[in-house]
């Protein structure tokens, strides 16, 4: 979604530590998969605790870390091995 200008908008998603929604979003893109994980890397999450749910929500609708990878086939999961 753009903004004026054609700026992409943005928001701040985490107001205790300033987090913006593309902060959280570059996270994802990065391999966190958890609330926690997201927390360390950029700290969205470390207050209050109000933008919890959301993170969660942007975290679920995140694409598989294999079909991040471009649809390549080329998983970042160990699969367990078949005896
Ligand atoms: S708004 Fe994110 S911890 Fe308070």
């Amino acid at each position: 979604m753009n903004g004026r200008y054609g700026v992409p908008a943005t928001m701040i998603v985490c107001l205790c530590e300033a987090v913006s929604d593309r902060e959280i979003k570059g996270c994802i893109e990065r391999g966190c998969r958890s609330l926690g994980e997201v927390r360390r890397t950029c700290g969205a999450g470390r207050g209050c605790g109000a933008c919890h749910s959301m993170v969660r929500e942007m975290i679920d609708a995140a694409p598989s870390l294999s079909e991040s990878v471009g649809g390549s086939g080329v998983s970042l999961v160990q699969e367990p091995q078949q005896a």
